[in-house]
Protein backbone atom coordinates (compact mmCIF):
# COMPACT_ATOMS: atom_id res chain seq x y z
CA UNK A 1 0.00 0.00 0.00
CA UNK A 2 1.46 3.60 -1.10
CA UNK A 3 1.88 5.37 2.11
CA UNK A 4 0.24 8.72 3.01
CA UNK A 5 1.18 12.02 1.24
CA UNK A 6 3.21 13.72 4.09
CA UNK A 7 1.94 17.02 5.39
CA UNK A 8 4.44 19.79 5.45
CA UNK A 9 3.98 23.50 6.86
CA UNK A 10 4.52 26.48 4.93
CA UNK A 11 4.09 29.93 5.51
CA UNK A 12 1.42 29.42 8.74
CA UNK A 13 -0.58 26.79 6.33
CA UNK A 14 -0.33 23.03 6.56
CA UNK A 15 -0.47 21.21 3.33
CA UNK A 16 0.33 18.00 1.29
CA UNK A 17 3.85 17.99 0.33
CA UNK A 18 3.25 18.29 -3.41
CA UNK A 19 0.71 21.26 -2.83
CA UNK A 20 3.91 23.04 -0.97
CA UNK A 21 5.26 25.81 -2.87
CA UNK A 22 8.07 27.86 -2.88
CA UNK A 23 8.40 30.97 -5.14
CA UNK A 24 11.16 31.28 -7.66
CA UNK A 25 12.48 34.50 -6.29
CA UNK A 26 13.04 33.04 -2.50
CA UNK A 27 16.19 34.11 -1.77
CA UNK A 28 16.75 30.47 -0.27
CA UNK A 29 16.11 29.17 -3.97
CA UNK A 30 18.59 32.37 -5.20
CA UNK A 31 21.29 33.00 -2.87
CA UNK A 32 21.40 29.73 -0.70
CA UNK A 33 19.95 32.48 2.29
CA UNK A 34 18.60 30.50 5.05
CA UNK A 35 19.57 28.50 8.34
CA UNK A 36 17.74 25.38 9.05
CA UNK A 37 17.85 22.47 11.75
CA UNK A 38 17.42 18.62 11.99
CA UNK A 39 15.87 17.59 14.84
CA UNK A 40 15.21 13.90 15.60
CA UNK A 41 12.11 12.59 17.62
CA UNK A 42 12.17 9.38 19.47
CA UNK A 43 8.78 8.21 20.42
CA UNK A 44 7.22 11.18 19.79
CA UNK A 45 9.89 13.31 22.13
CA UNK A 46 12.34 15.86 20.30
CA UNK A 47 15.70 14.72 21.27
CA UNK A 48 17.31 18.04 23.12
CA UNK A 49 14.59 20.34 21.16
CA UNK A 50 16.02 23.59 23.41
CA UNK A 51 19.35 22.98 22.10
CA UNK A 52 18.41 22.61 18.64
CA UNK A 53 16.21 26.29 18.59
CA UNK A 54 19.31 28.34 20.60
CA UNK A 55 21.42 26.76 17.52
CA UNK A 56 18.92 28.18 15.25
CA UNK A 57 18.79 31.49 16.59
CA UNK A 58 22.77 31.77 16.98
CA UNK A 59 22.25 30.75 13.39
CA UNK A 60 19.70 33.65 12.81
CA UNK A 61 21.63 35.99 14.90
CA UNK A 62 24.73 35.06 12.55
CA UNK A 63 23.11 35.99 9.59
CA UNK A 64 20.90 39.15 11.06
CA UNK A 65 17.98 37.42 10.35
CA UNK A 66 14.65 38.03 12.95
CA UNK A 67 13.08 34.93 14.55
CA UNK A 68 10.35 34.45 12.61
CA UNK A 69 8.45 32.71 15.09
CA UNK A 70 8.59 31.91 19.13
CA UNK A 71 9.68 28.96 20.35
CA UNK A 72 5.60 28.03 21.48
CA UNK A 73 5.13 28.35 17.95
CA UNK A 74 7.60 26.15 16.84
CA UNK A 75 6.29 23.54 19.19
CA UNK A 76 3.10 23.60 18.08
CA UNK A 77 4.07 23.54 14.77
CA UNK A 78 6.42 20.08 15.46
CA UNK A 79 3.69 18.81 17.37
CA UNK A 80 0.40 19.36 14.65
CA UNK A 81 3.18 17.81 12.23
CA UNK A 82 4.30 15.00 14.39
CA UNK A 83 0.65 14.21 14.76
CA UNK A 84 -0.73 14.39 11.17
CA UNK A 85 2.15 12.42 9.88
CA UNK A 86 2.13 9.29 12.43
CA UNK A 87 5.16 7.07 12.36
CA UNK A 88 7.85 5.83 15.08
CA UNK A 89 10.97 7.29 14.74
CA UNK A 90 11.46 10.52 13.18
CA UNK A 91 13.33 14.01 12.46
CA UNK A 92 12.09 17.30 12.26
CA UNK A 93 13.83 19.19 9.12
CA UNK A 94 12.90 23.25 9.51
CA UNK A 95 14.41 25.76 7.40
CA UNK A 96 14.10 29.47 7.63
CA UNK A 97 14.85 31.49 4.63
CA UNK A 98 15.13 35.41 4.55
CA UNK A 99 11.81 35.39 1.90
CA UNK A 100 11.08 36.82 -1.56
CA UNK A 101 12.10 39.96 -3.05
CA UNK A 102 10.54 41.65 -5.98
CA UNK A 103 13.74 41.43 -7.57
CA UNK A 104 17.05 39.37 -7.25
CA UNK A 105 19.19 41.80 -5.47
CA UNK A 106 21.68 40.68 -3.08
CA UNK A 107 20.81 43.74 -1.30
CA UNK A 108 18.33 43.17 1.59
CA UNK A 109 14.78 44.31 1.32
CA UNK A 110 13.91 44.81 4.48
CA UNK A 111 10.12 44.23 3.85
CA UNK A 112 10.45 40.70 3.01
CA UNK A 113 9.57 38.27 5.76
CA UNK A 114 11.15 35.08 6.42
CA UNK A 115 9.65 31.65 4.34
CA UNK A 116 9.19 29.21 7.00
CA UNK A 117 9.44 25.24 6.20
CA UNK A 118 9.20 22.36 8.27
CA UNK A 119 8.49 18.90 7.48
CA UNK A 120 8.49 15.26 9.27
CA UNK A 121 10.91 12.60 7.60
CA UNK A 122 10.85 8.70 9.12
CA UNK A 123 14.45 7.70 10.37
CA UNK A 124 15.34 4.18 9.42
CA UNK A 125 15.68 2.27 12.35
CA UNK A 126 19.14 2.17 12.49
CA UNK A 127 20.85 -1.36 11.69
CA UNK A 128 23.55 -1.94 14.42
CA UNK A 129 24.87 -5.07 12.93
CA UNK A 130 25.50 -2.63 9.87
CA UNK A 131 26.63 0.16 12.12
CA UNK A 132 29.40 -1.85 13.66
CA UNK A 133 30.57 -2.63 10.04
CA UNK A 134 31.60 0.72 10.46
CA UNK A 135 32.27 3.11 7.68
CA UNK A 136 35.46 3.87 5.05
CA UNK A 137 36.43 8.02 4.49
CA UNK A 138 38.81 9.31 2.65
CA UNK A 139 40.41 12.83 4.07
CA UNK A 140 39.50 15.88 2.11
CA UNK A 141 41.03 19.68 2.39
CA UNK A 142 38.43 21.69 3.82
CA UNK A 143 38.18 24.06 1.09
CA UNK A 144 34.73 25.66 3.04
CA UNK A 145 34.58 29.43 4.49
CA UNK A 146 34.81 30.40 7.96
CA UNK A 147 31.85 30.19 9.11
CA UNK A 148 31.02 26.61 9.12
CA UNK A 149 29.19 27.42 12.98
CA UNK A 150 26.18 28.73 11.21
CA UNK A 151 24.15 25.82 9.56
CA UNK A 152 23.28 27.42 6.49
CA UNK A 153 21.57 26.04 3.70
CA UNK A 154 24.47 26.98 1.54
CA UNK A 155 25.95 23.34 1.67
CA UNK A 156 28.03 23.52 -2.01
CA UNK A 157 30.78 22.59 -0.48
CA UNK A 158 29.71 19.86 1.69
CA UNK A 159 27.84 18.29 -1.11
CA UNK A 160 31.62 18.62 -3.63
CA UNK A 161 33.19 16.71 -0.89
CA UNK A 162 30.64 14.23 -0.46
CA UNK A 163 30.71 13.99 -4.38
CA UNK A 164 34.50 13.02 -4.20
CA UNK A 165 34.21 10.99 -1.84
CA UNK A 166 31.60 8.59 -3.03
CA UNK A 167 33.43 9.07 -6.37
CA UNK A 168 36.11 7.36 -4.26
CA UNK A 169 33.74 4.56 -3.25
CA UNK A 170 33.71 5.47 -0.37
CA UNK A 171 31.12 7.08 1.94
CA UNK A 172 32.22 10.27 3.59
CA UNK A 173 35.06 12.30 3.86
CA UNK A 174 36.84 13.69 7.11
CA UNK A 175 37.51 17.65 6.07
CA UNK A 176 41.17 18.93 6.79
CA UNK A 177 42.25 22.53 7.49
CA UNK A 178 45.25 23.71 7.89
CA UNK A 179 46.77 20.12 8.95
CA UNK A 180 43.59 19.90 11.32
CA UNK A 181 40.29 17.32 11.58
CA UNK A 182 37.60 19.73 11.27
CA UNK A 183 34.70 17.65 10.65
CA UNK A 184 32.60 14.79 8.26
CA UNK A 185 30.84 15.95 5.60
CA UNK A 186 27.51 16.24 7.63
CA UNK A 187 28.80 14.91 11.29
CA UNK A 188 31.64 15.80 13.81
CA UNK A 189 34.40 13.83 14.25
CA UNK A 190 35.59 12.11 17.51
CA UNK A 191 39.20 10.23 17.65
CA UNK A 192 40.14 7.93 20.09
CA UNK A 193 43.99 6.93 21.95
CA UNK A 194 43.91 4.85 24.59
CA UNK A 195 40.65 5.51 25.79
CA UNK A 196 40.63 8.81 25.29
CA UNK A 197 37.95 10.43 23.72
CA UNK A 198 38.82 13.42 21.69
CA UNK A 199 37.27 15.68 19.76
CA UNK A 200 37.96 19.32 18.03
CA UNK A 201 36.89 22.59 20.14
CA UNK A 202 34.15 24.24 18.77
CA UNK A 203 34.76 27.00 16.30
CA UNK A 204 33.82 29.00 13.11
CA UNK A 205 35.74 25.70 11.09
CA UNK A 206 32.77 23.41 11.90
CA UNK A 207 28.97 23.11 13.35
CA UNK A 208 28.58 22.71 16.78
CA UNK A 209 26.75 19.18 16.72
CA UNK A 210 24.10 18.56 19.25
CA UNK A 211 24.85 14.81 18.77
CA UNK A 212 28.73 15.70 20.11
CA UNK A 213 27.44 17.39 22.81
CA UNK A 214 25.53 14.89 24.10
CA UNK A 215 27.90 12.76 23.19
CA UNK A 216 30.19 14.43 25.03
CA UNK A 217 28.24 15.18 28.03
CA UNK A 218 27.04 10.97 28.28
CA UNK A 219 30.95 10.02 27.67
CA UNK A 220 31.93 11.78 30.91
CA UNK A 221 28.98 11.12 32.84
CA UNK A 222 30.22 6.94 32.30
CA UNK A 223 33.79 7.80 33.38
CA UNK A 224 35.65 8.42 30.09
CA UNK A 225 38.04 11.29 29.62
CA UNK A 226 37.09 13.50 27.10
CA UNK A 227 39.30 15.96 25.14
CA UNK A 228 37.97 19.35 23.12
CA UNK A 229 41.15 20.31 21.19
CA UNK A 230 43.04 20.41 18.06
CA UNK A 231 43.49 17.18 16.53
CA UNK A 232 46.18 16.85 13.61
CA UNK A 233 45.29 14.90 10.75
CA UNK A 234 48.13 12.79 11.79
CA UNK A 235 46.59 11.60 14.64
CA UNK A 236 43.93 9.91 12.54
CA UNK A 237 46.41 7.33 11.50
CA UNK A 238 47.34 6.57 14.89
CA UNK A 239 44.00 6.32 16.70
CA UNK A 240 42.07 3.49 17.55
CA UNK A 241 38.98 4.69 17.03
CA UNK A 242 37.08 7.20 14.93
CA UNK A 243 33.86 7.56 15.03
CA UNK A 244 31.58 10.19 13.33
CA UNK A 245 28.63 11.80 15.09
CA UNK A 246 24.96 13.64 13.82
CA UNK A 247 21.73 13.73 14.47
CA UNK A 248 20.75 11.22 11.86
CA UNK A 249 23.89 8.59 11.79
CA UNK A 250 23.98 8.56 15.90
CA UNK A 251 27.81 7.74 16.40
CA UNK A 252 29.05 5.69 13.27
CA UNK A 253 32.81 4.09 13.58
CA UNK A 254 35.19 4.73 10.31
CA UNK A 255 37.09 1.35 10.30
CA UNK A 256 39.12 2.81 7.53
CA UNK A 257 40.52 6.26 6.28
CA UNK A 258 42.35 6.59 3.14
CA UNK A 259 42.89 2.92 2.30
CA UNK A 260 44.33 2.07 5.40
CA UNK A 261 42.46 0.14 8.61
CA UNK A 262 41.75 1.98 12.08
CA UNK A 263 42.61 0.66 14.93
CA UNK A 264 42.15 -2.92 14.18
CA UNK A 265 39.78 -2.07 11.00
CA UNK A 266 36.49 -3.26 13.26
CA UNK A 267 34.52 -0.62 15.72
CA UNK A 268 36.05 -0.46 18.59
CA UNK A 269 35.55 -1.63 22.56
CA UNK A 270 34.72 2.25 23.32
CA UNK A 271 32.67 2.83 21.03
CA UNK A 272 30.76 -0.65 21.47
CA UNK A 273 30.22 1.23 24.91
CA UNK A 274 29.26 4.21 24.23
CA UNK A 275 26.57 3.13 21.59
CA UNK A 276 25.07 1.42 24.38
CA UNK A 277 24.95 4.36 26.77
CA UNK A 278 23.65 6.30 23.71
CA UNK A 279 20.67 3.96 22.90
CA UNK A 280 19.44 3.34 26.62
CA UNK A 281 19.65 7.74 26.44
CA UNK A 282 16.68 7.77 23.14
CA UNK A 283 14.96 4.78 25.05
CA UNK A 284 14.79 7.05 28.02
CA UNK A 285 13.23 9.72 25.83
CA UNK A 286 11.01 7.23 24.63
CA UNK A 287 9.75 5.52 28.27
CA UNK A 288 10.02 9.26 29.54
N1 LIG B 1 23.80 17.61 9.72
N2 LIG B 1 28.53 19.02 10.99
C1 LIG B 1 27.82 19.24 9.87
C2 LIG B 1 28.48 19.92 8.72
C3 LIG B 1 26.47 18.80 9.79
O1 LIG B 1 25.76 19.03 8.68
C4 LIG B 1 25.90 18.11 10.90
C5 LIG B 1 24.48 17.62 10.90
C6 LIG B 1 26.69 17.92 12.05
C7 LIG B 1 26.15 17.22 13.27
O2 LIG B 1 25.19 18.00 13.94
P1 LIG B 1 24.03 17.34 14.82
O3 LIG B 1 24.69 16.42 15.76
O4 LIG B 1 23.41 18.49 15.50
O5 LIG B 1 23.10 16.61 13.88
C8 LIG B 1 28.00 18.40 12.06
C9 LIG B 1 22.40 17.24 9.63
C10 LIG B 1 22.04 15.97 10.32
C11 LIG B 1 21.97 17.31 8.20
O6 LIG B 1 22.43 18.22 7.52
O7 LIG B 1 21.16 16.50 7.77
Amino acid sequence: MASAEPVVYLDGEYLLQSQAKVSVLDRGFLFGDGVYEVIPVFGGKPLRLNEHLDRLHRSMERVSMQGPLTRDQWHEIFQALLDSNPGADRSIYLQVTRGAAPLRDLSIDTAISPTVFVMVNDIKPVDYAQLQAGIEAITVEDFRWKACDIKSVSLIANVMIRLHANQSSVMDAIMVRDGLVTEGTASNIFVIHNGVISTPPKSDCLLPGITRDLVIELALANGFKVEERDIKESELETADEVWLTSSTREIAPVVKINNQAIGNGVAGECWKKIIRIYQAYKQGLRDG
